[in-house]
C-alpha cells in the first residue's frame, strides 16, 4: 500500500531482432532467451508479447546484405519493414517502434557514412591508431540515409521513429523529412542521452553489428558527462523529439533522474544487452537469484524516473507481474 514506485507490463518495450528466411529461431549466444527471428517468428513472437500486457516492440534488423549506404536500413524490402508490415496486420494493436540506425547495415559496421581510403581500411587491422586518424563518421551526409530511413519505415507501418545512431542534427532531419512525406503524425522517440558504452557488447552479436575497426566514442557520449547529457536531450527537444530516452539504464540511473527533474517528455531508459547478460549468466551460475534480481534493476530504473523501460527481460517479467 505505501509502495511508491510501481512496475506493470504497460512500461515495457520488447526488443526484437528480424532477420531472412522462414521458421528461423536462432538463439544469440551472448544473450541466452533472446533470438534472432524470422518474420513469420516475430509474429509469433509479437503476438505473446501482446497477450502479455506490452503494448510495444522495437525492432532490429540483420540484413540479407551489407554495404557503403546501408541499403537494408531504407530498401523497401527491408527486414523491419517486411516485420513492420506482417505485424500491423496480424497484431494491429501492438505499437511498433522502429530503431534508426545504420550500423547492423554497413559493411563497416559504424552508425555514419565513413569517408576513409582503402589503405587506412587495411591499417585499421595492422595500427588501429593509425587507422583512427585516418577515418571519420561524416555527420551531414548520413543524416540523409537516416531521414530516408525513417520514411521508408513509418511507410511499411512503423508507429514511432526511434533514432539511436547519435548524429547531430539527425532529429530535426528526420522530422522534416516525415512531414515531408506525409508523416507528420509519426512521434521520434530520440536515443538523446546513448553512452559510448562497453554495455552494448552482447547487442553487438545479435545485431551483427559490431565496427570492424575503431570505436563509436566519436558519435556517442563519454560516460563520465552528465551536464552533456542534458545539453544532448535537450538540443533533441529543440530539434522537435517527442519523446527521450537513456541509454544504457543501470549504470546511468543518475543521467535518468537528472532528465526527470528537468524535462516533462516521456522519459524511456534502455536496460541494454549487457545489463540483461550479466543478470542472466551470474544468475546461471547460481550467483544471484534471477528473478529477484531482475525485478530489483527494473524497479530502479522506475524509480529513477524512466516511464518506458526497453528490456530483454519483458516478457518474462510481465509473467511474473501478472
Ligand atoms: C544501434 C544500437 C545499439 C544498441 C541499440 N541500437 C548498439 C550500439 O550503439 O552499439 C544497443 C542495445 C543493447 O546493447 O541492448 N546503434
Amino acid at each position: 500500500m505505501v509502495r511508491e514506485t510501481r512496475l506493470s507490463p504497460q512500461a515495457f518495450v520488447y526488443p526484437l531482432f528480424v532477420c531472412p528466411g522462414e521458421g528461423v529461431r536462432k538463439e544469440v549466444r551472448s544473450m541466452p532467451g533472446v533470438f534472432n527471428l524470422s518474420v513469420d517468428e516475430v509474429v509469433k513472437e509479437a503476438r505473446e508479447t501482446y497477450a502479455l500486457g506490452i503494448p510495444a516492440v522495437i525492432l532490429f534488423g540483420l540484413p540479407e546484405n551489407k554495404d557503403e549506404v546501408a541499403t537494408g536500413a531504407w530498401a523497401e524490402d527491408g527486414m523491419v519493414q517486411q516485420a513492420a508490415r506482417a505485424l500491423k496486420r496480424e497484431v494491429p494493436g501492438l505499437v511498433l517502434v522502429g530503431d534508426v540506425c545504420l550500423c547492423e547495415y554497413m559493411s563497416h559496421g559504424h552508425c555514419g557514412i565513413v569517408r576513409s581510403t582503402p589503405q587506412s581500411l587495411g591499417a585499421a587491422v595492422a595500427d588501429p591508431p593509425a587507422a583512427a586518424a585516418a577515418y571519420e563518421i561524416v555527420n551531414d551526409p548520413t543524416l540523409e540515409l537516416l531521414a530516408r530511413t525513417s520514411v521508408s519505415l513509418a511507410r511499411a507501418g512503423i508507429d514511432i521513429i526511434a533514432p539511436s545512431d547519435m548524429m547531430d542534427g539527425r532529429v530535426a532531419a528526420i522530422r522534416q523529412a516525415l512531414d515531408a512525406a506525409g508523416q507528420q503524425n509519426t512521434p521520434i522517440l530520440s536515443y538523446a542521452a546513448k553512452f559510448a558504452s562497453g554495455f552494448y557488447g552482447p547487442f553487438r552479436e545479435a545485431a551483427d553489428s559490431a565496427p570492424q575497426f575503431g570505436d563509436r566514442r566519436s558519435y556517442q557520449m563519454d560516460g563520465a558527462n552528465l551536464r552533456e547529457a542534458m545539453r544532448e536531450i535537450e538540443a533533441d527537444i529543440e530539434e522537435g523529439a517527442d519523446m527521450i530516452m537513456v541509454k544504457p539504464a543501470l549504470p546511468y540511473l543518475d543521467v535518468i533522474a537528472r532528465a526527470r527533474e528537468r524535462f516533462d517528455l516521456p522519459l524511456a531508459a534502455y536496460q541494454v544487452s549487457g545489463e540483461y547478460a550479466m543478470i542472466e549468466f551470474a544468475a546461471r551460475n547460481h550467483c544471484i537469484d534471477h528473478d529477484r534480481v531482475m525485478m530489483e534493476s527494473l524497479i530502479s530504473i522506475r524509480r529513477a524516473g524512466a516511464s518506458m523501460i526497453l528490456t530483454y527481460f519483458a516478457k518474462v517479467a510481465a509473467r511474473l507481474l501478472a
